[in-house]
């Protein structure tokens, strides 16, 4: 059970220094570092979440700012009225929560209509079974090993029970979907979730808390793909 391709590092900019977020973008997108291949970027309304972020108008600095994918996670209530805009802008993949619409389908629509990949997210209390009809309509599913809302929490190794399964489904019906993890990644617990079967880490503190943010995805992407052809 493993997830095609080299393992992806997605650093979340949450733990980043938000004065200074072109030069941090650089810092995991070069020139000159080892690469990321997503930077995260986590919107927060202090209503779906407890806690407020950033919105549109700093993600269309970041994209003038950086060549790197942008990869957006909206933590946000009425994700059918303010995700579709990420996608306008020039996001690679906007993401929203299964738990804030009614039609996931319908906003997924939108945003692949606006030219961007759509993911879906699931809290760590969110089962998939009721999502699984509709993952065709998506790029991405986005599995939080944490409460979505803020940096440097304990990751949740319960929630790998949905990575084992979705992998499961994708290969079984040829499904074409990104699974991508968020929350408490960290060298400690990154090749759990690599043997799990993730494609796409999200790492906050893990990478910006790094004295060479370059260097950490570096070392955690190695860390992966040594978990992931140990696990066979
Ligand atoms: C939490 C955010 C995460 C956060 C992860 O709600 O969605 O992207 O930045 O931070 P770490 O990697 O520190 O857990
Ligand atoms: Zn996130």
């Amino acid at each position: 059970m493993h997830a095609p391709g080299a393992p992806m590092i997605a650093p979340s900019i949450l733990s980043a220094d938000f004065a200074n977020l072109a030069a941090e973008a650089r810092a995991v997108a070069g020139p000159g570092v080892d690469r990321a291949d997503w930077l995260h970027v986590d919107v927060m309304d202090a209503h779906f979440v407890p806690n407020l972020t950033l919105g549109l108008p700093v993600v269309e600095s970041l994209l003038k700012a950086t060549d790197i994918p942008i990869d957006c996670h909206l933590m946000i209530e009425n994700p059918g009225r303010w995700a579709p805009p990420y996608a306008e802008a020039g996001a690679y993949n906007v993401t929203f929560h299964a738990e804030a619409t009614d039609d996931p389908t319908a906003v997924a629509r939108d945003i692949r209509a606006a030219g961007s990949k759509a993911g879906l997210s699931i809290k760590p209390g969110t089962p998939l079974d009721p999502y699984l009809e509709i993952l065709r309509d998506f790029d991405t599913l986005l599995i939080m090993s944490v409460e979505p809302g803020f940096g440097g929490q304990k990751f949740m190794p319960e929630v790998l029970s949905k990575a084992r399964a979705i992998r499961t489904v994708i290969d079984s019906e040829d499904l074409r979907l990104l699974v991508e993890i968020d929350g408490g990644i960290n060298a400690d617990t990154i090749e759990e979730a690599a043997e799990a079967g993730i494609d796409c880490f999200v790492a906050g503190s893990a990478v910006y808390g790094a004295d060479d943010p370059g260097a950490a995805v570096a070392a955690l992407r190695d860390q992966a793909a040594a978990a992931r052809a140990t696990a066979g």
